[in-house]
């Protein structure tokens, strides 16, 4: 149930029904309870293509909009605006066919696919914090997209190739003298320190490095062998992230730089033979007039280095035309900070003057802020190190199960730790879902942990409790009669709220912001918490069907709170 899209089209027929044609239909939520829930502001505009007055125009509109099932009230207000009401009938009906429908009432959108880009960490380092925004808000979307009913193809864009795998592997052709791969890369950092130091200081080393490269990109064995072995290892190190911090990612989802270095050959050929790159102090370079400096200058895009190497540049136009041509692609989403928004700019431009994509296929970079420490600096370790991701989440592990420890509660000990476990990985991932992602934000242990406040610890316990509500009452959420009346206006705030998601669920997937979905979740909780107070329901005297009917009504709390989260990578508990 899509309110908003419902009251749209019927404001549209009524327009129809006056002889308007095409005109916008603007509906909004309204500001206060008292102007109704939603507002149709579209009669002022009206005003001289009708040549009447803005409030004689929504005096009409009222008269002829079909509303009588949905709305109790419409009002004409200040210059025009038609304020909506919602009738207690109509939201209690379609409460209950939501809380009768698994999908909660969310319609199907038409089907598209959708490439998404995300998570694509750097193979010659260890994870770390840099790629979790990526990893996490990028599978929020993916959810959110599958849930509607896309056909998502996940796309991690790894970085494992370039120059700095001759350096890794001179080192570890080395070290294989000694031990195996997986114990000579068992601390990616470590190595890669240690390769960095012989290049810059050993006679003899960075010219091997040099070797290796030229020897990788020309598709010699044995080399193709060691970039394996340690490309392998690096993938299971990412992989042992992905599965603590539960995203979805898998090995058959890794499409890395290398997967297109056959291809870079012929986006060049490509170009050139377009004329849209040309030759520039013996690179290949496109010029953008369209992203001119204030002379004039033209931006300039280089596509191929003057020794002849490619860039990531190269590799991402081929990846354009991959996703568009062969996995058709109607949507391709790339998460990366917003650091990289120039880049994509650009690709994006070039791309399209090579029809690399067509007019109606989309080129979303989804771009978002840094993470900082509390002393609004870059995240880092105490000693100024980048933090290692897996490091990050067990720390939050152990910190939740303090906390859980110290509060009042009956949970064995394996319980305890799959507490810890679910609100330790939910805390991180929903501090980072929960803000707008295209500003940085701070990274702080206390307030993320916090059992209140906009957090995950706090829609975890607002879950719990429902669920608690159903032991105490004996009451089997699933098979419970269902038969809801909105009587006070704690009621009627709820369902409002609850009738909401699918609204809700289409920007996040428009935009790919789940903060969205965050705040409505919280939402949904603090007016659930509102309701309990107002409205009891085990009380002595309570009629049972008011007691139903109540019980009802949080039952399908307790359903959008879990199908949200679940949405959002996060795990829900019966008891915490
Ligand atoms: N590996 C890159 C990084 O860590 C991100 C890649 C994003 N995707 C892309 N198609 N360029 O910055």
């Amino acid at each position: 149930m899509n309110i908003h899209a419902l009251l749209v089209n019927r404001f549209s027929e009524a327009l129809q029904k006056m002889g308007v044609e095409d005109a916008p239909v603007p509906v909004s939520r309204s500001a206060r309870p008292e102007f109704g829930e939603y507002q149709f502001n579209g009669a002022m505009a009206l005003a001289k293509q009708l040549r009447q007055k803005p409030r004689d125009i929504a005096e009409k509109i009222v008269e002829i909009v079909e509303l009588n099932d949905v709305s109790n009230k419409l009002e004409v207000a200040g210059p025009g605006f038609i304020n909506i009401h919602l009738s207690d009938e109509w939201l209690a009906g379609q409460c209950e066919s939501a809380l009768a429908d698994k999908r909660l009432g969310v319609a199907e959108a038409s089907k598209q696919n959708i490439v998404v880009d995300y998570s694509s960490p750097n193979l010659a380092k260890e994870m770390h914090v840099g790629h979790l925004r990526t990893t996490i808000i990028g599978d929020a979307v993916v959810k959110v997209l599958e849930f509607l009913g896309h056909k998502v193809i996940r796309q991690n864009h790894m970085g494992d190739w370039g120059t700095q795998f001759g350096m890794l592997l001179a080192h570890l052709s080395d070290k294989l003298q000694e031990e195996v791969a997986e114990t000579a890369l068992s601390d990616l950092e470590d190595f890669y320190r240690e390769a960095k130091v012989r290049f810059d200081e050993e006679d003899g080393f960075a010219d091997r490095a040099r070797e290796y490269v030229v020897k990788l990109q020309g598709g010699d064995e044995q080399c193709l062998a060691l970039w394996e072995k340690f490309i392998d290892v690096s993938i299971t190190h990412s992989e042992e992230v992905y599965k603590k911090l539960n995203v979805s990612l898998t090995r058959d989802d890794i499409m890395g730089e290398s997967a297109y270095n056959d291809d870079l050959a012929n986006v060049i050929a490509d170009l050139k033979a377009k004329g849209i790159a040309v030759e520039d102090q013996g690179a290949q370079v496109v010029f953008i007039p369209e992203l001119a400096d204030k002379e004039g200058n033209p931006a300039v895009y280089i596509v191929q280095k003057s020794g002849g190497g490619y860039l990531y540049a190269t590799t991402d136009l081929a990846a354009m035309r991959y996703r568009s041509g062969t996995l058709n692609a109607d949507r391709t989403l790339i998460l990366t900070d917003a650091r990289q928004a120039l880049h994509f700019k650009q690709t994006e431009i070039v791309g399209r003057k090579a029809g690399f994509m067509l007019e109606t296929q989309s080129y979303e970079h989804c771009p978002f802020g840094m993470m900082l420490g509390s002393d609004g600096k870059p995240f880092k370790t105490r000693t100024g190190g980048t933090v290692k991701l897996v490091e990050l989440l067990d720390e939050a592990i152990e910190r939740a199960g303090k906390l859980i420890a110290e509060r009042d509660n009956d949970l064995s000990e394996a319980e305890l730790n799959e507490v810890a476990y679910k609100v330790g990985i939910g805390a991180v991932k929903y501090a980072d879902l929960s803000k707008n992602r295209t500003t940085d934000y701070m990274f702080n242990w206390d307030s993320m942990l916090s059992f209140e406040g906009n957090t995950a610890p706090y829609l975890q316990y607002a879950y719990t409790r429902v669920k608690s509500l159903f032991r105490k009452a004996n009451v089997d959420m699933a098979s419970m009669p269902v038969d809801i009346s909105l009587v006070e206006k704690q009621e009627h705030a709820l369902a409002v709220l609850l009738l909401q998601f699918e609204e809700v669920i289409s920007m996040v997937s428009r935009e790919a912001t789940p903060h969205i979905l965050c705040t409505y979740l919280y939402d949904v909780a603090s007016a659930f918490m509102t309701f309990y107070e107002a409205c009891p329901m085990l009380k002595d005297g309570i009629e049972p069907s008011v007691r139903d009917s109540r019980l009802a009504l949080s039952a399908l709390v307790a359903n959008t709170l879990e199908k949200g989260l679940t949405l959002l990578g996060i795990e829900t508990l019966e008891k915490m």
